[in-house]
């Protein structure tokens, strides 16, 4: 059976991990005991959302490049219309989210960095200030539509696997 290359798997489910644990920190950040902790909590979810961010174009350069193995038996035209949108969806918000954040930051004032590496200003406080609180809104607004679809995304690969019996879910498993 054709299944997705090794790089392609690692780039699955190691940013799948890394978009759950970023979801996961800011989610469950209140049930830590101590301020410090929520506030290394809110870190994490940023480095772990700028891995996203960075992860995701590479994600789709190597996509467009090689080939995604069939499904057998093969979807319908309305399936594979639906599979495209979720997962156009998914790739979008993985790049929207994280970029969303870093503005809604840096129009706060604040320096927004990667592993100590400074992301250059695109909104400094002057200009974004006013657009702060939005930017904000719409960083929390797009993280909780992006948990829907991720639910969507996991039940159906369940579906495929146990209810249309295809070979989607072990194209993907390592
Ligand atoms: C995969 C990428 C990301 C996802 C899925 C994500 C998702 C979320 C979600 C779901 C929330 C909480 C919304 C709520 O409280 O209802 C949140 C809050 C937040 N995010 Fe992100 N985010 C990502 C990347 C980023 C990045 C790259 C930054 C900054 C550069 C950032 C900065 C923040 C901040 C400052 C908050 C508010 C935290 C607080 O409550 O103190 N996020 N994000
Ligand atoms: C943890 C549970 C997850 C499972 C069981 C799962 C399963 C799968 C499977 C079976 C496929 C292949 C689908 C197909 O070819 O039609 C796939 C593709 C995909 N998954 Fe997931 N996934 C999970 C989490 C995630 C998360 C958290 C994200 C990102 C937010 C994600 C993003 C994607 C994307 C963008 C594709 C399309 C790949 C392509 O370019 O063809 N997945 N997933």
């Amino acid at each position: 059976m054709e299944q997705y290359n090794r790089t392609y798997k690692v780039l699955h489910w190691g940013m799948a991990f890394v978009v759950l644990a970023a979801i996961a920190l800011v989610e469950f950040k209140d049930l830590l005991p101590e301020k410090a902790m929520r506030h290394e909590a809110v870190a994490l979810h940023i480095q772990a959302g700028l891995c996203v961010f960075f992860l995701v174009w590479v994600r789709l350069a190597w996509r467009s490049i090689h080939a995604v193995p069939p499904i057998l038996p093969p979807l319908s035209r309305m399936q594979k219309a639906a599979a495209h949108v979720v997962h156009g969806g998914l790739y979008m918000m993985m790049a929207l989210l994280p970029f969303l954040g870093i503005l809604a930051l840096q129009s706060k004032g604040r320096a927004v960095s990667l592993m100590g590496m400074q992301l250059p200003v695109l909104l400094d406080e002057q200009k974004g200030l006013p657009y702060s609180l939005s930017l904000r809104s719409y960083h929390e607004l797009l993280g909780n539509f992006l948990m829907a679809v991720i639910a969507l995304h996991v039940l159906s690969a369940f579906v495929h696997h146990l209810l249309r019996q295809d070979n989607t879910l072990k194209r993907m498993l390592p």
